[in-house]
């Protein structure tokens, strides 16, 4: 009888080690970070276990202590006091989020490398990505418009990357126009209308007073479409493409890989977090669980990892 043997690979931990196509490091990772300008210290998010928003005085703090584990990069999210009909708080040069990059930058400068998520979801009083018509579509030129202005008060506060997040088509393109060269940019290129965000939708309090994202993010069903919008962001002068969420989506990861060599990132979103952590609370799965999820992730080909769980992988 001829067979092969696979077993002996897998005897011993360093067996195993020695014999992985892949692994995790902590230059895999980003951790989003939720910064709240009415906050004067660290307040626990409900909707997202073991996750805070942070003040201005407390995200440094909690850089600071992130660095400590090899973890380097940050993705900021900024919540502001107040929401208004024409977002203008995003593109405000003195917002919680311009002053968060100059404070980081000012105190860690290229020992840190961070970006920021514009949108303007938190800023609108509707909640949606943008502005919108009657008929609760993106009025997607006019919004370019605007997603231009916080780039460039973004990039003129130092951030290194910025990341549009709100499926506008040709937000790349269009911020590429405005920004200095020096500032690099992520395109949130394959998002899908998810219902794994709806915790960060609590978080930063941005879900949608009417209607829904459907009309502007991905169907969840099209892997192609997928493909091509991740080709445009490309072609749009993209340094950076990502796939929203990860774990629902292993296969468009796969794909888009094929596509680029450029940095490929894949968002495990707040749904996929919220997930294990309360099985793992529960006891219905070990802790292992999020190693291996995360491993998932990067076999399928992302290069970059964005999830909450940057700040306590101590088991490379
Ligand atoms: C805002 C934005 C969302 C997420 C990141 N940026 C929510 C959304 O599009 O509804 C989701 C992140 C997460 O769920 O962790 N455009």
């Amino acid at each position: 009888m001829r067979f092969q043997r696979f077993h002996q690979l897998r005897t011993t931990p360093t067996a195993r080690r020695r014999n992985s196509e892949v692994g995790l490091a902590p230059s895999d990772f980003v951790l989003p970070l939720f910064v709240h300008e009415a906050l004067k210290k660290p307040q626990n998010i409900k909707a997202l276990p073991g996750v805070c928003q942070y003040s201005l005085g407390s995200v440094v703090r909690k850089v600071e202590q992130v660095l400590k584990t090899g973890v380097n990069k940050f993705l900021i999210f900024g919540i502001p006091k107040i929401k208004t009909i024409d977002g203008a708080n995003a593109y405000d040069p003195d917002s919680i989020v311009s002053r968060v990059i100059q404070v980081l930058k000012k105190k860690f400068g290229q020992q840190i490398e961070l970006q920021t998520d514009v949108c303007l979801c938190s800023y609108l009083k509707s909640g949606h990505c943008g502005l919108l018509n009657k008929n609760g579509t993106l009025r997607n030129d006019a919004t370019l418009k605007i997603i231009q202005k916080i780039a460039q008060v973004h990039a003129t506060a130092g951030v290194d990357w910025v990341a549009p997040s709100g499926m506008c088509d040709g937000a790349v393109a269009a911020i590429r126009q405005v920004i200095p060269k020096k500032t690099k940019i992520l395109g949130y290129s394959a998002k899908f209308a998810s219902s794994f965000y709806g915790p960060f939708r609590a978080a930063t309090d941005c879900a949608p007073t009417t209607g829904d994202r459907q009309t502007y993010q991905l169907n969840p069903a099209n892997a192609k479409e997928a493909l091509a919008e991740v080709k445009a962001d490309l072609e749009e002068g993209a340094h950076a493409v990502m796939v929203k969420p990860a774990g629902p989506y292993l296969d468009v990861i796969t794909k888009a890989r094929q596509l680029t060599r450029k940095p490929l990132y894949a968002y495990q979103v707040s749904g996929e977090y919220v997930s294990l952590v309360l099985a793992i609370r529960q006891g219905y799965l070990g802790q292992e669980a999020i190693h291996e999820s995360l491993l998932g992730i990067k076999r399928a080909g992302a290069d970059r990892i964005i999830t909450y769980f940057a700040d306590r992988l101590d088991f490379w």
